[in-house]
Order: C-alpha cells, then structure tokens, then sequence
C-alpha cells in the first residue's frame, strides 16, 4: 500500500535521514524503532507532508505522490496521530471531527448530520463511554486519541501514523489503544506505531522497522526477533541487563516522613523514605501521583499533616530542605529550552547560591551523549534534555530526590543510563521516589511499591512483585 524509497533529508546541513526504505501493506501494523534522533519523527511528518524530502518517493498504491502540505497527505489517505493532540478543547466532538469541513444545509451548518456521522464513527470504533456533543476537553486523553482516530477514519485514512501515542497514557489505557489499533487493521488500515516500548512493539506489530542514524538498519517480521535481538539492532551493541541491581543491603534512616499529609487531592498521607532506597509509586491516571511528588516538593505544598523535614509550603522551601523533582513535564517545567545545556544544568544552583563550579563534571556523570555544554537544550534528544535535568538537581546534591515518568519518550540506551544513575544517586544515599506509569520499569526498578488510589495509598508491595498485583491494588474499587 505505501512504499518509501530512497528517503533522505538534511536539516540545516546537517543529514538526519539518508536513503531510507519502508514498505507497508495494508492492515498491518508496521513498527518504526530507534534510539532518540534516529530519524523516526522526521520520516513520518515526510509522509504526512510536514516536511518535504530532499530525496526519494513515496507511492500510495503504485502510484507516485508528492505532498507540499499536511492537507495533500491528508487527501491521500494520510493521517497523523501526533503526540501532543490537536483537538480544540472547548468544541464538541463532533466539530472537532468535522473542523473546517463542516456539512452544511440551507445555508446553516447541519448538526444533526455531523452528530449522527461522528456517532456512527464511534460506534464503529467500539467506543460507547462518550458522544459525539461531549466537549472535548472533559475527555481523557486515551478518548482524545479516540477522537482523532474517528477524525481520521472521516477523512478516508488509510494509512495512520502513531508516534508514540501511548506516551501520555496511564498503563490501563493503553489497552484502550490496543484495541483501537486492531478495529483499525481489520478494516484494512495500515498503521506506522512509533513507540520506545519494546513490549508494545511486540504485542502490536507484525513488521519492525529499526532506523539507526537516519538509515534503515532493517526490516523484520516482529515474530522472528525477541526484545534482546532488537535492542542490539537499535543500540548496535548488547545492553545486558535491563535494570540495575537493587541496593544489597536494607536501607539506611529515614530522610523524609510524611503522617497525614493532605491536600485537596491528597489525603491521610502516611510515608517515609529512607537513604539508599527507590520507592516506586504506582497508580492510575488520575489517582494522585503527580500531586503526591509535588506536595512532597512543596510545588502543590500538603495542608494538613505532619512532615520531616518541616512541610514545604514553596518550592524554594522544597529545594532548601533538600529535596528535588524531576517534572514528568521536562520541556514546559523543568527546562529552559532555548537557552544552552550549561546555563540549564545551573538552573537551580543559581536559584539557590550554590556553588556553580563542577558541572561541567556533572554533565560528563550523568553521561550526556555527545557532551556539549553549549549547545542548546531544544535540540537535544529526550534522553539527553533528561539528563540535564539529572545533572541541574545534582548541583545541589538533594538528599530526596523525586522522578514523575524520568523516561518518557526517552530511548532504550538513555533510558539504561538514567536507570544506573538513579540507583547510584540511592547507593550514594539519597532517597529516591519514582512515579511511571510503565509497570515493567516500576517493578524492575523499585525495592518497594506504593499504590495510590483517589488520593490515597491504599498499600505496598516489595520488589519483585507481579504487574498483576500492583493493577489489582491501583484498580480496585
Ligand atoms: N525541524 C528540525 N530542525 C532541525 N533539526 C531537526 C528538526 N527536526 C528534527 N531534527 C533533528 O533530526 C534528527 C532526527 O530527529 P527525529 O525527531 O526524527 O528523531 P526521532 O527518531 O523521532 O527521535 P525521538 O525518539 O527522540 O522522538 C535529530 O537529530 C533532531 O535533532
Ligand atoms: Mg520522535
């Protein structure tokens, strides 16, 4: 159905693709993998027609097209699923479906005709816990990705793209897009997943793609490769082990205590951490996790409760009583993106007057790739964007340091290098809080798990301990 040859494109000067190949046929799910820049994003938007190639075809059924904007594509049968969602937030989902396109009778654009159409769509895609008149914004964004698949199937589409969809998805929903992803192949769409998750790739895909430095590396069928062979092939070598060891001996004293902590999302928090240890926090979307790492931080400080040390009611409380947090949002609040990797990493110990010496040892400690210091943050791979964040609270050596989702969106081989730190910093003595909401990672990193749920820690499990028994306490009702 779609067939990619020969793809290459520079961004000023500089080549990120080169001579890239990609065959799909229709309802297959076409994995695209690769590290953090390997090209994955860039030959998708040349396909939705973001950018033009510099070299190369694309034929859709045979037949030769070229897209000088995201409407031919479009036209073509093109649909991209992006990351950040595109909807309008105060429409319904019906006009958010037929944006810009909408039927009109008599002059006067036809609702009923809109609704019933956007009705249908759902229906077809199984999807029954909303309607076409629900404004947008009241819906989760597994449901928004519902809508835009819906929009999608309007306009024809025929081959979808998702680039890491289930990056802003709480671990049950993704689920949800499982599902999705199979209506849609047995009506004999194509879909291209993007995704850093191995375990998706292999429960989803029936072909892989590996882009390594903006060439293909290959293409197999998912069934012939397991998750160490297609590591090796992203990472050009063997990344032995998935998570580090866990700290060998029990953990050291307790560095932050919380009894009763509570908010107006949070209530009757009861939690201690202690040196050396990862505490890992799990729970549903919705379920407190985020708001728990900011109380503790003092960003969205507890109200009532007893804290040591004492309850940061500020920010500039948080960090002056030791503690730290990696946002789960690195691009809109924990980094400045314009500025350069060095004025980054000194973020905090400018807030703080810490001395500013060293953090050119820093970046090299967490293992910046390739380290430069003045290059700036907005072009640097998620792996690395994290690992400044990394280095910016190590300036100020925390002694609690608290990670919501530390690898998102970031690559096997960094997400490797931010696993071993966080366990160096725990073996250092620190205290480390971990929120994710990929089990896998939460459990293979954790020495123990705590389960919110609705703003409450409803129990704790130690390690080692089954995905089953973590959702069966996250979900519980
Ligand atoms: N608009 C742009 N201008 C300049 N450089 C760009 C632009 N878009 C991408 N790049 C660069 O092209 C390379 C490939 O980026 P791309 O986003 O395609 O990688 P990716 O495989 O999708 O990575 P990730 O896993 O981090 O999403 C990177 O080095 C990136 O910095
Ligand atoms: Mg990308």
């Amino acid at each position: 159905m779609l067939r990619m040859t020969g793809i290459g494109k520079s961004f000023l000067g500089v080549r990120v693709l080169g001579g890239v190949d990609l065959e799909v046929s229709a309802g297959e799910v076409h994995a695209v993998v690769g590290e953090n820049g390997a090209g994955k994003s860039t030959l998708m938007k040349i396909l939705a027609g973001v950018h033009a190639p510099d070299e190369g075809t694309i034929e859709i059924d045979g037949r030769s097209v070229t897209f000088g904007h995201p409407i031919e594509a479009q036209r073509a049968g093109v649909a991209i699923i992006y990351q950040e969602l595109t909807l309008l937030p105060e429409r319904t989902v019906a006009e958010n479906v037929f944006l810009g396109r909408e039927p009109v009778r008599r002059g006067l654009v036809d609702r009923a005709a809109m609704e019933s159409a956007t009705d249908e769509l759902l229906k077809s895609l199984g999807e029954e816990s909303f309607g076409p008149r629900d404004l947008v914004r009241r819906l989760s964004v597994a449901r928004q990705q519902v809508v835009e698949i819906a929009k999608a199937l309007s306009l024809n589409a025929r081959i979808v793209v998702m680039d890491e969809p289930t990056a802003p998805l709480a671990d049950h929903e993704v689920e949800l897009l499982y599902t999705l992803v199979r209506r849609l192949t047995a009506r004999g769409i194509a879909v291209l997943y993007v995704s850093h998750r191995l375990r998706e790739i292999f429960d989803l895909a029936d072909r892989i793609t590996v882009l390594k430095d903006g060439a293909r590396v290959t293409t197999a069928e998912a069934s012939s490769l397991d998750t160490a062979g297609l590591v090796r092939l992203m990472v050009g070598r063997e990344l032995d082990s998935y998570y580090p060891p866990r700290a060998a001996g029990p953990p050291g004293e307790v560095i932050l205590s919380v009894r009763g902590g509570g908010n107006a999302r949070l209530h009757d928090i009861d939690l201690d951490l202690r040196a050396g240890e990862i505490v890992g926090v799990a729970g549903l979307q919705g379920s407190g996790r985020t708001e728990l790492a900011k109380a503790l931080f003092g960003a969205e400080p507890f109200t009532s409760g007893e804290m040591t040390p004492r309850r940061p009611r500020s920010v500039r409380e948080g960090i002056a009583a030791g503690i730290g947090l990696v946002t789960e949002d690195r691009k809109a609040e924990g980094l400045l993106p314009n500025q350069r990797v060095r004025d980054n990493a000194l973020l905090v110990a400018r807030a703080t007057g810490a001395p500013r010496t060293g953090v050119e040892r820093l970046l090299e400690r967490v293992r910046l790739s390739p380290p430069r210091p003045a290059q700036e943050v907005r072009l640097l791979s998620g792996g690395n964007q994290q690992k400044v964040v990394l280095a910016k609270w190590m300036t100020v050596a925390p002694r609690v340091l608290l990670f919501d989702e530390p690898t998102r969106g970031v690559d096997v081989g960094a997400k490797a290098a931010i696993h071993d730190l966080m366990r160096e910093l725990a073996r250092d003595g620190m205290a480390v809080l971990m929120i994710s909401s990929e089990l896998p990672e939460l459990i293979g990193m954790s020495d123990r798990i705590v389960v919110l749920r609705d703003g409450r820690l409803v129990g704790e499990l130690p390690a080692g301990s089954t995905e089953e028994a973590v959702m069966r306490l996250a979900a519980a009702s």
